[in-house]
């Protein structure tokens, strides 16, 4: 049987829809037929003549920070871009095949059934989403992470965060069990429980060359969950963060991921991905040149085929997989925006869900969004065009930050490791303590040496499900070069981090 009702939550299940609008469906007395033009005198929408605003000017760039680098020549077949706040980088964007768009109009109203207009994209709508983004997204799985099998739909969101809590609601009963990735993304935990959900942890083995997940752990839990966790329920759902994870930048390969999904299976549980950092599949480490060479990128067919990691949706032939997606890294984390992919029972959870809690997602969002990747990009294609421009952009940042920990004293004398991300925004730095160190205590106190030098992390441990549970393996905190105003930046963060742990070192781990 294809899909995962039985998995889906009593209080989503018992939800029902219904709109004091509606007009009668049942008991047609006999020789009705409907009137083929009716006039609304029903609906409290106003007519979009009402709405101030008559069309948007959006004005973009080509391609990340153009408009911090100095233009010296502004043909687009030969562009070339330098002086900066980024440090000194020649800016070299690929050719494109066809003219640059720099302005768009959302105007009123629209012909075009691609885009969306003033009159729909301000006006009340459906909970699933604008039709032409609801196209987009089917659109955009089907080419990036098609679903092993055909009764898929997608539904809009108000971004990630939004996508986890109707997730959890739509799997967890109260005393139901979730198993969870031992450091994630903490907030979920509070969806969990919002829906009487319990979080139980499973091991991660965080080093470098490592997917994540520690598989052995996770196959004995299922397989003796018994006598581990006597009187828990089963687990109904696996929460993993596969591809550049949070925190720790680790990413789980397609045979890895077969693996857990016949788990998956045997065990009978869903499997929710949580993925905002998976379109950025980087390459290994190298150490950075002055030029971000944007002209080298890879053909759209290439990345697809030889560098995008596939989503556990390619290898599910059930529907038990509920991937969560978001326009937050990719586009914008303020437009609130983001959809989820799943079997169309699920999403029919989802969406009755969505009727009582946010309604639709923000149209303005949408409809920027939308006409945004249609008018500017061209579509699908165009879209992950402007995501290789991002993609060699967080390289060429992971590359500078990585090197100046490489370059550092207390990397040459092995006080520090770091996990090379094959993709995303984050790096663990794990701190090798000697043998037999209280390490929770010294990590508190390095985070003030750490505040003392003026650099912000996060102690991989303020991100655990269960701190007992995993204060072994906590050694380690998490880095990211996403938001740095520059490579000088990126540069100075890393010498302060990297001498405050010297300097602690050096005074017998003491502040
Ligand atoms: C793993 C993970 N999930 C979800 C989110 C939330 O994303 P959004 O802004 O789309 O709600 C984040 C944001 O950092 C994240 O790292």
């Amino acid at each position: 049987m294809t899909g995962i009702g039985n998995l889906i939550s009593k209080r989503a299940a018992a939800r029902t829809t219904s709109h004091f609008t509606t007009g009668p469906t049942d008991g047609a007395p006999e020789g009705f037929k409907a009137h083929p033009k009716p006039l609304p005198l029903h609906w409290g929408m106003p007519n979009d003549g009402f709405f101030p605003i008559d069309s948007i000017d959006i004005n973009l760039v080509d391609f990340p920070f153009e408009k911090s680098y100095q233009l010296t020549n502004n043909s687009l077949e030969n562009l070339s871009l330098s002086g900066s706040n980024q440090g000194a980088q020649t800016v070299t964007p690929p050719l494109e095949p066809t003219k640059s768009v720099k302005t768009i109009r959302i105007e009123r109203r629209t012909s075009d059934p691609d885009l969306i207009d003033i009159a729909t994209g301000l006006q009340y709508a459906n909970v699933e989403g604008l039709g032409p983004l609801l196209k987009f997204t089917r659109d955009f799985i089907t080419r990036t992470h098609k679903p092993g099998y055909e009764n898929w739909e997608t539904i809009i969101t108000n971004g990630a965060g939004d996508g986890l809590n109707k997730a959890a609601d739509a799997l967890l009963d109260p005393e139901d069990v979730i198993l969870i990735e031992e450091f994630t993304f903490t907030p979920f935990l509070q969806n969990v429980s919002n829906a009487g959900g319990i979080a139980v942890p499973v091991k991660l083995s965080i080093k470098n060359g490592s997917q994540g997940l520690d598989l052995e752990y996770l196959t004995d839990l299922l397989e003796n969950w018994e006598t581990i966790h006597p009187g828990k329920n089963k687990p109904k759902a696996l929460y993993t963060i596969a591809t550049g994870q949070n925190p720790t930048g680790l990413t789980q390969t397609v045979e890895f991921r077969k693996k857990v999904y016949d788990l998956a299976e045997k065990y009978d549980f869903a499997i929710i991905e949580d993925d905002p950092y998976g379109y950025l599949a980087l390459p290994p480490y190298q150490p950075p040149s002055a030029t971000i060479k944007l002209d080298e990128f890879l053909t759209v067919d290439e990345y697809l085929k030889d560098h995008l990691i596939p989503s556990y949706l390619e290898i599910d032939t059930k529907g038990r997989v509920i991937r969560i997606e978001t326009f937050s890294k990719l586009f914008a984390p303020g437009l609130r925006l983001g959809f989820i992919v799943a079997h169309k029972d699920v999403i029919a959870a989802v969406s009755n869900y969505s009727a009582i809690v946010t309604r639709t997602s923000s149209g303005t969002s949408q409809l920027i969004v939308n006409n945004v990747i249609q008018q500017k990009f061209g579509g699908v294609d165009g879209w992950l065009q402007w995501i290789l421009k991002m993609r060699a952009t967080y390289s060429h940042r992971r590359d500078v930050l990585l090197k100046t920990i490489f370059d550092s004293e207390a990397y040459a004398k092995k006080y520090i490791d770091v996990i090379d991300p094959k993709a995303g925004m984050f790096v663990a730095l794990i701190v090798n303590f000697p043998e037999g160190t209280d390490f929770l205590t010294k990590l508190k106190l390095l985070v003030w040496k750490f505040a003392a030098y003026g650099v912000g992390v996060v102690p991989g441990i303020n991100m655990a499900v269960d701190k007992k549970f995993s204060a072994e393996h906590a050694n380690f905190f998490r880095l990211t070069y996403a938001p740095a105003n520059s490579d000088e930046e990126l540069i100075e963060g890393g010498k302060r981090l990297t001498d405050a742990i010297n300097d602690f070192f050096e005074k017998g781990l003491e502040f």
